[in-house]
């Protein structure tokens, strides 16, 4: 029988969401603990409490670090990591000049399970312990990335991009077997250890009709898994949806049309969204996954995160990897407070670390097992450093309270700012 772990540090979870209740939702110990065991929280408490309760614990004291739940980002592109930060483009040249060729190599299952590897060893290094990944075309790209997750025992979700036109030869499936390939993942992978399968349109200008139809038949056979696409990220592409699907009444119809709109739906981008989009997002329970350094990089617009959480959408965070510009949810928190402000409506920390955990976990529908800290969670946690370089070091030591103090880290923190993370219950970083 393992023997249970006590980490203690100060610690941060919340037992409401901060933007219906307001900072008050996080709950701060200066002096907390969390009690791991067999890979789960058993207890979250003061520290000195949990250590009189359980003498037999074997105890990790992390100082005066931040315990949180490791971050989830909700949406990143695992094979991009080779091209991130790719200067000038927009988003239709951004992907033929860049991405397109990288994600070509993707077939050959070295490469890929050598990117897989260094994409999560960098992730974890920043403290995310879940992503959410769009593969390449090549079934090849699923099997090494889901490989290199169950080795290291983490929670992801990934699935096969599907592409039958407007993508370079070689790059291209086709509507049957864009189908017959992810079917063939959905069952290899989906629910074995720690791993789940998205099907996964990459947006609908890559796709025909009759793609789009196959993967919307493939979820109705299997409804409890995710569905991933992109939808409404910039002008132009909008512009190129109208003149592919003319019958459409918006972006978002494309999806529709074909089976592909659902309360499992994970929809990235979505700015420019229609009244009507908006509305049907909203009345099926799909989520919103907003990317901001990627929206800033690639010159996409700004998310209007106030108004749609307050109308009621689910939204989550993501660093969409390589479109975006870091590895990093403490920078793609900045971002979004950024963003916000330049839209009049800054994010404060409570929620902008509630959107990096909690939020992105509701988002992949895994609010129940990850993104906080609870008794009966799973065990990824990781410890902030909130004075990690000399720049954040003396702008938190003048902090009169924990958000003051947490706060230089959202905007100027980075992987030096990870000081432990935990999956599963084991120290991997
Ligand atoms: N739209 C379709 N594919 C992509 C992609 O790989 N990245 C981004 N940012 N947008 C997309
Ligand atoms: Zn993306």
């Amino acid at each position: 029988m393992t023997l249970p772990t006590l980490l203690l540090g100060q610690t941060l979870h919340f037992a409401a969401d901060p933007f219906a209740a307001g900072p008050d939702a996080a709950r701060h110990d200066s002096a907390g603990g969390v009690l791991i065991e067999g890979g789960h929280i058993k207890a979250v408490g003061h520290g000195a409490d949990l250590r009189a309760a359980h003498p037999e614990a074997r105890v990790v004291d992390h100082g005066d670090a931040l315990l949180m739940a490791g971050f989830v980002d909700a949406h990143v592109h695992y094979p991009q990591t080779g091209i991130i930060a790719s200067w000038g483009k927009r988003l239709i040249d951004w992907l033929n000049s860049y991405t397109f060729p990288e994600e070509m190599r993707f077939g050959d299952p070295a490469y890929a399970a050598d990117v897989a590897g260094r994409y999560l060893d960098l992730t974890l290094a920043h403290g995310t312990t879940t992503v959410c990944s769009y593969a390449t075309i090549h079934p090849e790209s699923v099997d090494a990335f889901f490989a290199a997750a169950q080795a290291r025992g983490q929670r992801v979700v990934a699935g096969k991009t599907c592409m039958d036109r407007n993508a370079p030869e070689g790059l291209r499936d086709t509507a049957q077997s864009a189908y017959d390939d992810s079917r063939a993942l959905l069952r290899k992978w989906h629910g074995v250890d720690r791993l789940s399968y998205a099907i996964t349109p990459r947006f609908s200008p890559t796709s025909t009709p009759e793609q789009l139809d196959a993967l919307g038949a493939l979820w109705a056979e299997h409804p409890d898994c995710l569905m991933q696409t992109h939808l409404s990220e910039q002008t132009d592409e909008i512009a190129w949806v109208r003149s592919l699907y003319p019958q459409a009444r918006d972006y978002l119809d494309t999806y529709e049309a074909f089976g592909l709109l659902g309360a499992n739906g994970l929809y990235g981008h979505a700015i420019h969204l229609e009244p009507r989009e908006k509305d049907r997002l909203r009345e099926v329970g799909a989520a919103l996954v907003h990317c901001p350094t990627s929206n800033t990089f690639i010159g996409s617009g700004l998310f209007d995160m106030a108004g749609l959480v307050a109308a009621g959408h689910r939204v989550g965070l993501a660093t969409d990897t390589g479109g975006g510009s870091s590895f990093s949810m403490l920078r793609t928190m900045a971002a979004a407070y950024e963003v916000g402000q330049l839209r009049g409506t800054p994010l404060h920390a409570s929620q902008l670390l509630w959107l990096a955990t909690v939020g992105s976990a509701r988002a992949l529908r895994l609010d129940d097992r990850i993104g906080n800290l609870a008794p009966g969670m799973e065990a990824d946690i990781i410890a902030l450093d909130l004075s990690s370089t000399p720049a954040i070091a003396q702008r938190s030591a003048r902090a009169q309270d924990i958000w003051e103090a947490v706060f230089p880290t959202i905007m100027m923190g980075d992987d030096r700012a990870i000081r432990t993370t935990w999956v599963s219950g084991q120290r991997l970083v």
